[in-house]
């Protein structure tokens, strides 16, 4: 059994002032892999190191299988953990690194050369069993860590930006690794990040966390076409999220002092109707945002474009504020051009301007719109 529950789960370090992780609550089934992502500082290794027992845990309740597990000794837990310095002790071979553990807890000889063995296997590390770390490349030691892991038969895996100290490319390539890895293993992992692309690629459901705090728990999807709140929406996506503050007139929305205006659908005046709101924060991902060539009523000009070949970032302005369209390329579009702007239907957020919270979703406006006609 390798669920793990998280219940009102605190931490304040011995003199500090204020919690580092408050009242975290969640339900891990097992075979998941949750991604724990947020900026630094926000309590994502510090919960990691609570469920691994490397940390004590000030308040609340940590159950694995069941059990609680708040005192009970971190070599006891069934966990593994795989860490950004993965650390391979340089004198060992690859092999002697995958032993280590299992030669401490003295396992039979032929049962650790057996499990290592395998576990080259599944990494593709098997040719490269008698080198020493220094005559791997970076991808391959962070493969003998995680090596390390898997001959413990561990049924969870913690693992601490485990990618973080290798170059980009390699990076996305281990990143594929890891979800090969989990599908073939299944075993429950928890794995922080602080990057928003690692953690939409590679988790069944996300995590966000800020200043010690859950924001938002879903599968990547759900936070990122419903973010509860406009920290999530701008911290889920890239480019970030565009926002616009301002204030709802009749059926408009009129975006800074009234230098562009949306026009809002139906499903939106109704949303706001009952919401009372009139000052909202709208927002909109740079990718539902088409440039028209028919004289909208939003109008800009291009600042900036950047472009990757495929994909271009127009960078322009609308009411004093910079915001980012991403679009296919159009060789024609030069800096200095006027644009005319349009959001997709059905694609922009509403979010109180106080509470910085989502108003109520549009999809059960939709469903609401459907009953009541
Ligand atoms: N050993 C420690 N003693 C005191 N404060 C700590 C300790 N470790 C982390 N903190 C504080 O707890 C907060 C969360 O840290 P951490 O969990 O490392 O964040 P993250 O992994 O998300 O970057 C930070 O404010 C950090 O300064
Ligand atoms: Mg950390």
């Amino acid at each position: 059994m390798s669920n793990i529950q998280l219940r009102d789960v605190c931490k304040k370090y011995l003199g500090s002032n204020d919690y580092s992780v408050r009242n975290f609550n969640l339900d891990i089934q097992e075979k998941e892999f949750i991604v724990l992502v947020g900026p630094s500082g926000c309590g994502k290794s510090t919960t990691l190191r609570m469920i691994a027992g490397l940390e004590d845990i000030s308040g609340g309740d940590l159950l694995i299988g069941g059990q609680r597990v708040n005192d009970v000794e971190p070599k006891n837990r069934g966990i593994a953990m795989v860490f950004q310095n993965y650390a391979l002790y340089p004198h060992m071979t690859v092999f002697e690194n995958m032993a280590f553990g299992l030669r401490r807890q003295k396992v039979p000889k032929n049962e650790v050369k057996a499990k290592v063995e395998e576990a080259a296997e599944i990494l593709g590390l098997s040719s490269l069993l008698k080198r020493k770390p220094k005559e791997l490349s970076g991808g391959q030691r962070q493969r003998v860590a995680l090596g390390r892991a898997i001959v413990r038969n561990s049924s969870i895996f913690l693992m601490d930006e485990p990618l973080s100290n290798l170059d980009a490319k390699l990076r996305v390539q281990m990143r594929a690794e890891i979800i090969r890895l989990h599908r073939q293993l299944g075993t429950t992992t928890i794995y922080v990040t602080h990057d928003q692309t690692e953690a939409m690629t590679m988790a069944t459901r996300i995590v966000i966390m800020r200043d010690g705090e859950i924001q938002q728990i879903g599968t990547p999807s759900e936070v990122y076409r419903s973010p509860e709140n406009v920290f999530v929406a701008s911290f889920i996506g890239q480019p970030g999220m565009n926002f616009f503050e301002g204030n709802i007139e009749g059926n408009q929305f009129i975006i800074g002092s009234g230098e562009a205006v949306y026009p809002l659908s139906k499903s939106e005046q109704l949303l706001l109707k009952k919401h009372k709101s009139k000052a909202v924060i709208l927002g909109v991902r740079p990718e539902d945002i088409t440039i028209s060539a028919e004289k909208t009523s939003i109008k800009g000009v291009v600042d900036l474009i950047e472009t990757n070949g495929a994909e271009m970032l127009v960078h322009t302005r609308l009411a004093g504020q910079q915001i980012v369209v991403k679009c296919k390329t159009d060789d024609h579009l030069k800096t200095g051009d006027p644009i005319y702007l349009s959001f997709n239907e059905n694609a922009i957020h509403l979010f109180d301007k106080s509470t910085k919270k989502r108003l109520k979703s549009l999809e059960v406006y939709h469903g609401a719109l459907l009953t009541s006609s």
